[in-house]
């Protein structure tokens, strides 16, 4: 199949990338300010500014695919705050756009949404439960769901997923990388034991992607996580002792009920998968076997090795 990939440097495209090209998929991917290396597993490269929304056009028709695949994001909720209209331009008219340009080439659109569209205090959460987004990035989430519906209706799937771990294009964006490079660089991790989120591994989520590029696939609104709520708390511990690292030093277990911050990060946002969990062959995975599967980023090998990794 032919795809078309947004965010193809980011931690989900670069993952998706890869995951795509070993089923035999020839994936064109879109990269913005990405400098390093070629992405691997992408037939065709291209570098585009994807606030430029004519540019978009142009760049999915000539490519002719039959799936359109959108993990690109401004993803930092911090920074949606900073810089709003152009949060806005990737987070909500990036995917309205696409889902137009599915609509008039008749493909599938894959479009992901974030767990960030729950205030955190139901879970765990149905795909039928109603939004209420604490930030300015889940609502933009949010009303990006609603375009991708309202542009391609029966063609658009609009995939709320967790916190993600895994290995990203740069090694700097998931949560195992964040926090191995911490402890690398010397600061202990403040993490929550009141914080609960359903971690999930990018590869895993990239087949879950690849598998609602098929013609028969489910849309709609959908969700996908792992198979286990876990507090940051718990999850640093898993990566600490994935790498034989001491969490007693490297980790300060914090709450996050009762601080400023509580108005802003969710306390349980716990996903209930049904019904794509049982409509795929990719399955949901618990926490030790996401962890078994980390790697430390190269440039991080030496400073860790020092700490007994
Ligand atoms: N990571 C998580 O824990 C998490 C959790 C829930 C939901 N999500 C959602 O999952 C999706 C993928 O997230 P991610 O973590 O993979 O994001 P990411 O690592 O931050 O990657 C974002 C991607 O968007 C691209 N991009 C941003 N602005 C661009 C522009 N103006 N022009 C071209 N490309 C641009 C980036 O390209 P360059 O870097 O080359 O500029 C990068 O490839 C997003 O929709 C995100 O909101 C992520």
């Amino acid at each position: 199949m032919r795809i078309f990939l947004t965010g193809a440097s980011g931690l989900l495209g670069g993952n998706f990338a890869a995951v795509a090209a070993r089923a035999g998929h020839e994936v064109t991917g879109v990269v913005g300010s990405w400098n390093g290396a070629p992405i691997a597993g992408l037939a065709r490269q291209l570098r585009l500014d994807l606030t430029d929304l004519a540019s978009i056009a142009a760049a999915v028709r000539a490519a002719r695919p039959e799936a359109i695949v959108n993990c690109a994001a401004m993803s930092e909720p911090a920074q949606c705050e900073r810089e709003p209209e152009r949060a806005g331009a990737l987070n909500v008219a990036l995917p309205r756009r696409l889902a137009e340009l599915a609509a008039e080439l008749g493909v599938r659109l894959v479009h992901v949404s974030s767990e960030q569209v729950f205030d955190g205090t139901r879970a765990p959460y149905g795909v039928a439960d109603p939004v209420a987004p604490l930030t300015l990035y889940g609502r933009q989430k949010a009303e990006s769901e609603r375009a991708v519906r309202a542009a391609a209706p029966g063609l658009g799937a609009a995939v709320r997923v967790p916190l993600l771990l895994g290995h990203s294009p740069g090694g700097r964006r998931s949560v195992h990388e964040r926090l191995l490079r911490d402890w690398a660089e010397g600061r202990a991790a403040r993490l929550f034991t009141d914080e609960i989120r359903q971690v999930c591994m990018a590869d895993n989520l990239a087949a879950v992607l690849l598998e609602l590029c098929g013609p028969a696939a489910p849309g709609g609104i959908l969700h996908w996580a792992g198979a286990q709520p876990v507090s940051r708390y718990e999850l640093g511990r898993a990566i600490a002792a994935r790498f034989g690292l001491d969490a007693a030093q490297l980790i300060v277990p914090v709450r996050l009920a009762g601080t400023a911050l509580a108005a802003v990060r969710q306390a349980d946002l716990s996903l209930d998968l049904r019904p794509l969990s049982e409509a795929l062959t990719t399955k949901p995975e618990p926490l030790a076997v996401q962890v078994a599967r980390l790697a430390v980023p190269d440039d991080l090998r030496e400073s860790l090795a020092r700490l007994g990794a």
